[in-house]
């Protein structure tokens, strides 16, 4: 009999992924339909590695991982997976990028071209549709990724470090968007990154990893998530110290404090 469903959009039960026999992650967490979590930790604690198991790419060596109540591995793999890396076909058009996302999806060969169109409106790229990867920005490049991740329906959007290559006013733009894509679809979001400013504007709860083996050293809940001007309250100050104290980056220095909240 399988397990009843827990109502998680994702469940890790110590979910272990180990290389060489040597435990990699080691993770019990839980995240609610529409929530956005995202990773923080130290280079190399483990962060991709667990996104690559729950998209199905590795096997656990202990646990569990399941999406909607369905394990991970078993096939119906329901979760979608964008990189900071541009992986769009570069002799496709953004639209016919956009199109073979729907195409594996199942979607009608009549219906395509038209969703491809409305995606790409979503991600502001309704005037570079006929435009090929190389004539595209690398934040434009980026909109079509997330345009095709979307086209897949994923149950989960994985996100690892998709703006990390990014200049800060690109990646200040790519979060806008990323946040009015995710009010209209409501999709779980998983997010890796190393910016505490980041993860502090997009999320819902930040887990804060150990180094190798990644495991949850602390989660911070944010009260008022997303809200507009939250960076220039005291409390995303506060929160942003805590952070940094808990990665071990400023962790004795009281004057950063004051430093952190001046700025
Ligand atoms: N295929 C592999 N075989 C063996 N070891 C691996 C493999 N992939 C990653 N590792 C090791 O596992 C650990 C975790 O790697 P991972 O890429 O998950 O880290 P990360 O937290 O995403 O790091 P970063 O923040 O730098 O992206 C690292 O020590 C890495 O060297
Ligand atoms: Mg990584």
């Amino acid at each position: 009999m399988s397990a009843p469903a827990s109502g998680a959009a994702v469940r890790l039960r110590d979910l272990e992924i180990a290389y060489g026999g040597e435990p990699v992650a080691q993770v019990d967490l839980s995240i609610e339909p529409g929530e956005i979590v995202v990773l923080l930790g130290p280079s190399g604690c483990g962060k991709s590695t667990l996104l690559r198991a729950l998209s199905g790419l590795l096997r656990p060596s202990a646990g569990s991982a399941e999406v909607d109540g369905v394990a991970v591995g078993s096939g119906a793999e329901q979760c979608a997976m964008m990189f900071q890396e541009d992986a769009l076909l570069p002799w496709r058009t953004a639209r016919r990028n956009v199109e073979f996302a729907l195409k594996l999806r199942g979607a009608p060969r009549g219906e395509r071209r038209g969703e491809a169109r409305e995606l790409l409106a979503q991600v502001g790229l309704q005037d570079f549709a006929d435009h090929l990867p190389s004539a595209l920005s690398g934040g434009m490049r980026q909109r079509v990724q997330l345009a095709r991740t979307l086209a897949t329906r994923p149950r989960v959007l994985l996100m690892d470090e998709p703006f990390g290559a990014l200049d800060a006013q690109t990646r200040t733009e790519m979060q806008r968007l990323l946040i009015s894509v995710w009010q209209r679809y409501r999709t779980t979001v998983l997010f890796v990154t190393h910016d505490v400013d980041e993860a502090l504007l997009l999320a819902d709860r930040i887990v804060l990893l150990t180094a190798r083996p990644a495991r949850t050293q602390r989660i911070v809940t944010i009260t008022e998530p997303r809200a507009p001007g939250a960076r220039f309250e005291p409390e995303f100050a506060r929160l942003r110290y805590e952070i940094l104290a808990g990665l071990g980056e400023s962790a004795d220095s009281s004057a950063d404090l004051a430093t952190i909240i001046e700025n």
